[in-house]
């Protein structure tokens, strides 16, 4: 029989990586996902796309973190052994503007998924394993550098606040009810998948559409912040590692590497033969009220344990994704040779 694993933030970066990791290990995978008034199905399409056999081992239902009830039938009909806490309202700035539904959404919508959990548990007699998308902006002001499993949490802002409560509950639920309940730390991890609004994507985005002539102008806020940056398709197998264990514990994945956004501007504008300060404005609107400064992580548990090891260089993510937005941009560049605008 097929192991049968469910993702909530399937639609997301890392859902889309996760379903193709899974899939390729001969899960049944099913997804969470909100109804919206639009497609928001791109990054996973080409898993409906890529064969008969894989289109019914991948099934999406509706559902939301913020609707037990949802949360509750998806469970009783799937009846998973694995559980993915991937959803979020993942925008650190934009937790800023939309503090109390942030908290609803990573710290609620947790406790929603591990209550439904804890009842499929109990009175259904299923064991289950679950993974919760904890963050390193909970090191916020951190406290030493780098950070690792034992370093405190100071967060920074309201996402990083419910992610905190998240960890937390997650620890209490697998202490309290015996549910096997793993935090994976996730130091930032990026691909020509993540969300455009996120800096790195921001600026291969932009970068490549200014090296076709698209645009002229790239507008950041605080270039001095130092990030950790992986590739997310390395980062989802630590995922699944980490539900593979004898016993459920908590794990830092990071690249143990720091860079700024400024040297993530060299790397990038430099690949396609530009200089970027011919291009960068600073818009004060892209600051945040509180700013976390440097990341930088410490994955030696989770090599030590889990085996698990990053494969992609901070040089080499950057081309990947400059790469690939070279080619949206290309396909821009044909509209607008034909008279489109874009
Ligand atoms: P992402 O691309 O922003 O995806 C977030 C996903 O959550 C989307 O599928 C979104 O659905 C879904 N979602 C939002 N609100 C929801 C709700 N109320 N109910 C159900 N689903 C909801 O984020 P990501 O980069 O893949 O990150 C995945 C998880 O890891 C998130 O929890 C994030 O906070 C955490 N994390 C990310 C990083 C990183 O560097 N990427 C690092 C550490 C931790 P729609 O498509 O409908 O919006
Ligand atoms: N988004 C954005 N846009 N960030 C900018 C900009 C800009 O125009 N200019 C500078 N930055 C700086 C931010 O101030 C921040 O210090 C850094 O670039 C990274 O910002 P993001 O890419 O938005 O990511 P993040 O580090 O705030 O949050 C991401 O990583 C977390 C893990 O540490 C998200 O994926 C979170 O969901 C995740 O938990």
């Amino acid at each position: 029989m097929r192991k049968r694993a469910l993702i909530s933030g399937i639609t997301g970066q890392d859902g889309s990586y996760l379903s193709e990791f899974l899939l390729g290990k001969g899960y049944e995978v099913h997804g969470i996902m909100r109804r919206c008034s639009s497609f928001t199905t791109h990054r996973i399409e080409h898993l409906y796309q890529d064969s008969h056999e894989q289109e019914v081992r991948f099934k999406l239902h509706y559902g939301d973190l913020l609707d037990p009830l949802s949360l509750r039938r998806v469970i009783s009909d799937i009846e998973p052994e694995e559980v993915y806490n991937l959803g979020a309202q993942s925008h650190v700035k934009t937790s800023f503007e939309q503090p109390a539904y942030t908290a609803e959404v990573v710290g609620i919508g947790t406790l929603n998924l591990l209550e439904a959990l804890r009842d499929y548990q109990d009175h259904a007699g299923h064991a289950v394993r679950f993974y919760q998308a904890s963050s390193s902006e909970m090191y916020g002001n951190v406290r030493e550098v780098p950070q690792s499993e034992v370093t405190r949490f100071y967060p920074r802002s309201p996402y990083a606040c419910a992610k905190v409560f998240a960890f937390w509950q997650t620890i209490n639920y697998r202490e309290a009810y015996n549910i096997f309940a793993c935090n994976g730390v996730l130091f930032n991890h990026e691909s020509p998948r993540r969300g455009e609004t996120f800096v790195t994507r921001k600026i291969t985005r932009a970068a490549s559409r200014i090296k076709l002539g698209l645009q002229d102008k790239l507008f950041l806020g605080n270039l001095d912040a130092k990030r950790d940056w992986g590739f997310a398709g390395d980062y989802v197998e630590a995922m699944w590692l980490m539900l593979q264990q004898q016993d459920p514990d908590d794990y830092v994945v990071a690249t143990g590497e720091t860079h700024s956004v400024r040297e993530f501007l060299d790397e990038v504008f430099g690949y396609l033969d530009l200089d970027w300060s011919d291009y960068v404005e600073i818009d004060p609107q892209y600051f945040r009220p509180t700013e976390v400064n440097i990341l930088q992580g410490d994955a030696s548990k989770a090599e030590a344990l889990l085996g698990w090891s990053p494969k992609v260089s901070f040089s080499d993510l950057a081309r990947m994704m400059v790469d690939a937005d070279l080619q949206t941009a290309e396909q821009e560049a044909a509209l607008v040779a034909a008279g489109y605008a874009v």
